[in-house]
């Protein structure tokens, strides 16, 4: 299965930490949540290394939900897909059950603030103790000082993976440029979020603005 998403040169390498990261954490028979799980190519990821578990795939459209359940129908792990609006998570027809590992993939920054929190929130509390919550997604860069090492770590992006990601000529075009829909949020407000959620957070891994973070439960 290709990648869906493009302009995200890093990805690979992030989500095959991610995919790992489940994949060796989570037993047998274990339950797995990915919201925002478009047309499940984390899923797909996970299920090529681990396939006695499974995965329930939430997303607001139902046609990448379709096309998941056809490109996982190979695996002898289970995926269900279920249509649900991450901004109101509490309505969501999630099953309720505990989960072992929940992960996002680059569906935060489409969320405001406050659903962002509800989500973690959400995950703390259907996590089981001991699990583990993943956030992969850009983060927002807060600092014009060190905007231009951004840059740098863009053309560097460029240059090593033949691909670019998104770019800006300066601090204040990229806020511009982010506009109204495209919302990351700071590291630090993911520092501060987990915690209050009751998740212990780390960053995982790294790279310029993009972001692996987990959240662990049960151990603040
Ligand atoms: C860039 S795609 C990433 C898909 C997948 N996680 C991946 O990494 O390949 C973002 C996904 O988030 C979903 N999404 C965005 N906002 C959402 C919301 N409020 N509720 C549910 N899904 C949402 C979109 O429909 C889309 O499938």
């Amino acid at each position: 299965m290709d990648d869906p998403v493009q302009r995200h040169p890093t990805r690979a390498e992030q989500l095959d930490i991610l995919a790992t990261l489940v994949a060796d954490a989570v037993p047998d028979g274990g339950a797995v949540l990915d919201l925002g799980c478009g047309v499940g190519y984390v899923a797909h990821l996970i299920l090529k290394k681990r396939e006695a578990i499974s995965i329930v795939g939430v997303d607001r459209n139902a046609d990448a939900l379709r096309k998941a359940e056809e490109n996982l129908a190979s695996y002898s792990g289970e995926f269900s897909g279920i249509t649900g609006d991450l901004e109101n998570i509490a309505q969501c027809a999630i099953p309720a059950q505990p989960y072992q590992a929940i992960y996002t993939a680059l569906t935060f920054h489409d969320l405001p603030d406050t659903a962002k929190q509800q989500v973690i929130g959400y995950a703390a509390a259907n996590l089981t103790s001991g699990g583990f919550f993943l956030l992969y997604d850009r983060i927002r860069l807060t600092d014009t000082a060190l905007f231009p090492l951004q840059q740098t770590i863009w053309s560097r992006i460029e240059r090593v993976h033949g691909a670019a990601m998104r770019t800006a000529d300066s601090y204040e075009g990229y806020i511009e440029d982010l506009g109204t829909d495209n919302r990351p949020a700071s590291l630090a407000d993911y520092l501060t979020w987990f915690p209050a959620a009751g998740l212990t957070p780390q960053v995982l891994h790294l790279h310029g603005n993009v972001a692996l973070i987990g959240g662990a439960k049960g151990l603040v």
